[in-house]
């Protein structure tokens, strides 16, 4: 029984196989077993030596299953050494690394610096009702102004939002005035039913800017504006304020940011233009429907638009290329971090 347990042990190539000689030897009905068992059957003065040697080859064949087990266990492995071998001097694969893009980059930059003036950030959705992108923002359904704005309706009362300012009125709704002024900013994306064109797309961003307190002025509104543009463009940007309108403000501008630097010696004909937000002082509609009373609190608000940002920034002339995702203008505005 031993020499042939040891002979088929030898032939064996698979723990299983050495599994199944095990269970013949050593399992229930197993050859070994059934001698072990059949001890009682012995005349007594023969049992002792008998089983003494069955136990002896037990303990022999239980340890070259063990060998066995363990020598084809560190053959798999060195053969899956061998095949997972690693050969370093081939050519690597290039991991192309994401970055953000470059509106992304230009809204945290502007995120960054209200926050470091003080400044909540607020996202809105880019679903809105028609009561906050406009009702709230004093142009009631029939206000010739919405004209202004060719909005995609959803429903009759839910649309995709034309203008950040739609958070405005969410910000002072949620606003405890008892606690400071509110300041804050709404950075997001916005549509218009627009001819795309070098200028102009039907989806934009914009970030929103309000500040409402006390004795909040005009010349905060300059002062705040100025700062950012310091801030993202390094100092020597002009800016000019025009005359506007807007039915959520009074009085209100656009802003203009000169592309060039200039100073007070720079003649006016040199000096290139190009329009980047709207702004002004809150209506006192606008406060009143908030439940702020416009006797108390002023406040100014802005909306500016971060493409516009990107396109001085960057000397970009075209604001399609910020969404046409060609890797060749994307790659250019890569960072690391
Ligand atoms: N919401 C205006 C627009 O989209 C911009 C604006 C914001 C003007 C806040 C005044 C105050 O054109």
């Amino acid at each position: 029984l031993q020499e042939r347990v040891v002979q088929q042990l030898s032939l064996s190539k698979t723990d299983d196989a050495v599994e199944d000689i095990r269970v013949h030897l050593l399992g229930k009905k197993g050859d070994l077993t059934k001698i072990l068992k059949g001890l009682k059957d012995l005349a007594p003065d023969q049992r002792p030596l008998v089983g003494q040697l069955a136990n002896e080859i037990r303990h022999n064949l239980e340890e070259q299953i063990e060998d066995k087990r363990a020598r084809l266990a560190k053959a798999l492995l060195d053969r899956q050494l061998a095949a997972e071998q690693i050969d370093v001097t081939l050519p690597g694969k290039t991991v192309t690394i994401g970055t953000k893009h470059v509106l992304q980059q230009i809204q945290d930059q502007i995120e960054d610096h209200f926050i470091s003036q003080g400044f909540q950030v607020m996202y809105g959705t880019e679903v809105e009702t028609d009561e906050f992108n406009f009702a709230r923002m004093n142009l009631p359904k029939d206000h010739p102004a919405r004209d202004m704005q060719d909005t995609f309706y959803l429903t009759p009362n839910i649309l995709l939002r034309t203008q950040t300012s739609a958070m405005q009125a969410r910000a002072m709704d949620r606003h405890d005035f008892a606690t400071g002024p509110l300041k804050m900013v709404s950075p997001g994306k916005v549509y218009r039913r627009d001819n795309d064109d070098a200028t102009h797309s039907h989806q934009f961003h914009q970030v929103e800017g309000l500040v409402v307190g006390k004795g909040i002025t005009l010349a905060d509104l300059k002062g705040t504006l100025q700062a950012l543009t310091d801030e993202l463009f390094g100092k020597g940007h002009a800016m000019r304020f025009r005359q506007s309108y807007f039915p959520f403000t009074e009085p209100s501008l656009e802003v203009d940011i000169s592309w060039n630097i200039v100073d007070d010696q720079t003649p006016a004909e040199d000096i290139r233009w190009i329009e980047v937000l709207g702004a002004g002082m809150v209506h006192p509609n606008v406060l009143k429907m908030a439940h702020i009373d416009p006797e108390e609190y002023t406040g100014f608000a802005f909306g500016l638009g971060p493409d516009r940002f990107a396109m001085i920034k960057y000397g970009i002339d075209d604001i399609r290329n910020f969404y046409l995702d060609d890797l060749r203008f994307l790659k250019q505005f890569s960072q690391v971090g």
